[in-house]
């Protein structure tokens, strides 16, 4: 959820300033790309390396760089999905609830266009005190969600609310909260796309023109809709738009195998829509093939079918198929669904025109084990990954019901 995120990491002068150090390396852990700034009084509990080493960047404490080059706060507010100010001490609530600007920090959080997640850290009566409280109201108006503060022994040496939310529980709550309300917030998705490469020698391969679009633009879609996406990408020119999406290149259908089924125990769904090769040589040459004959003659052996030994192995998981067919559409993807042990599978037609490889537009349709079927009219790849993500939906809540069927 984190991966390739850009965060801002204010950090306010607080004795809970030394844990942005765990935090950093938290953020940066979960894939994100992290700038931190501070205020100067930050730096009494913290040092500017340590917070820049971990980060990777030079850490902002000021309007002006070493240099006397101007920060500025509006880009990196800008370049910021998300802003965590971290401890947020009760003198910078009290600054963000009136709009003071005097430092960095503050600059930040009046620039901000992403959302700020702020975790006040303080002692106890401060905590309770009712401007404490006042401001926290303001700023939760304001839209600033706060992570609140936890129970335990504080700095002083009095024990109750005040203190920092442990680094581990910033982090989670954060991740909590990006995929509140989405469908498949939780869930895991597993898609597979493009075409699969089988070598003839070092320099030559068996392809097809599949272009990956479809399943890519399925990766875009289930991350949407909050799920963690492992896309298992043949050789393509797509990649998806969703930074959370998690892509893993391969080149073969027995690549393609091995990285599915490593995925496959630990996903709620997986969407199998990559044109694997059905055949690859027997023998790969170790050299390039000299044109010494005037013919050639490849063995071909069958590769594994993927979406296959998944349906073999398949347990709670959702398995849905593609059929990619020239004639009686229906009828074969309906076998392919019983064969493959599959819960849905989508047809389409490789010769209708505006559909098939290489194109953006598709027309689909869906039918799932019970015997729903939902027809779609000519649309856009995009458009169609949604319908998917739609169909899924009700196939996990509807289960083995047949809509259809008016019993
Ligand atoms: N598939 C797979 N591994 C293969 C071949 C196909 O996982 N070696 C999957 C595809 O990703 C798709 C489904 O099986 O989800 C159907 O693919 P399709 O090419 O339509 O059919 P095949 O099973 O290959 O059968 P045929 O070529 O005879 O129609």
């Amino acid at each position: 959820m984190l991966r390739h995120k850009h965060i801002v990491l204010a950090v306010t002068g607080g004795i809970a300033a030394y844990k942005a150090a765990s935090l950093v390396r938290l953020f940066v852990k979960e894939g994100a790309e992290v700038r931190v700034i501070m205020t100067k009084s930050a730096e009494d509990f913290v040092t500017a390396k340590t917070l820049g080493v971990l980060s990777k960047h030079e850490v902002v404490t000021g309007f002006f760089d070493a240099g006397d080059n101007w920060n500025n706060h509006v880009h990196l507010a800008e370049w910021a999905d998300m802003i965590v100010v971290a401890p947020l001490t009760a003198n910078t609530m009290a600054k963000f609830a009136n709009g003071l600007c005097d430092n960095i920090v503050c600059a930040c959080y009046l620039s901000a266009r992403s959302v700020v997640f702020a975790a006040p850290a303080m002692d106890l009566d401060m905590y309770r005190h009712p401007t404490t409280i006042e401001n926290i109201a303001k700023l939760e108006k304001q839209g600033t969600v706060i992570i609140p503060a936890e129970r335990g022994e504080l700095a002083s040496g009095l024990s109750g609310e005040g203190r920092m939310a442990e680094p581990e529980h910033i982090v989670e709550f954060i991740k909590a909260h990006l995929s509140k309300g989405l469908p498949l917030s939780g869930k895991r998705v597993l898609v597979n796309a493009g075409p699969t490469y089988e070598a003839i020698d070092p320099v030559r391969f068996i392809g097809n023109r599949s272009s990956g679009k479809m399943g890519v633009a399925l990766a875009d879609a289930f991350a949407e809709a909050g799920a963690e996406v492992y896309l298992v990408l043949g050789p393509s020119n797509c990649s998806p738009l969703h930074k959370s999406v998690s892509v893993q290149h391969v080149e073969s259908a027995q690549d393609m195998l091995e990285a599915c089924t490593a995925h496959f125990s630990r996903v709620d769904i997986a969407v199998l829509s990559a044109a694997v090769a059905d055949y690859k040589p027997k023998t790969v040459a170790g050299q390039k093939i000299k044109k010494k004959d005037s013919t050639l003659n490849l063995e071909l052996i069958k590769t594994a079918d993927v979406l296959k030994t998944l349906g073999e192995t398949k347990k709670h998981q959702v398995l849905i198929g593609f059929a990619l067919e020239t004639e009686n559409v229906e009828e074969y993807a309906r076998e392919k669904l019983k064969s493959k042990n599959l819960d849905m599978i989508v047809a389409n037609s490789a010769t209708e025109a505006g559909t098939g490889f290489g194109v953006d537009t598709n027309r689909v349709t869906i039918i799932d084990k019970h015997n729903n079927l939902y027809k779609f009219e000519l649309k856009t790849k995009q458009e169609i990954a949604r319908d998917i993500v739609k169909a899924t939906l009700d196939y996990m809540m509807h289960g083995e019901k047949n809509m259809n069927d008016p019993a």
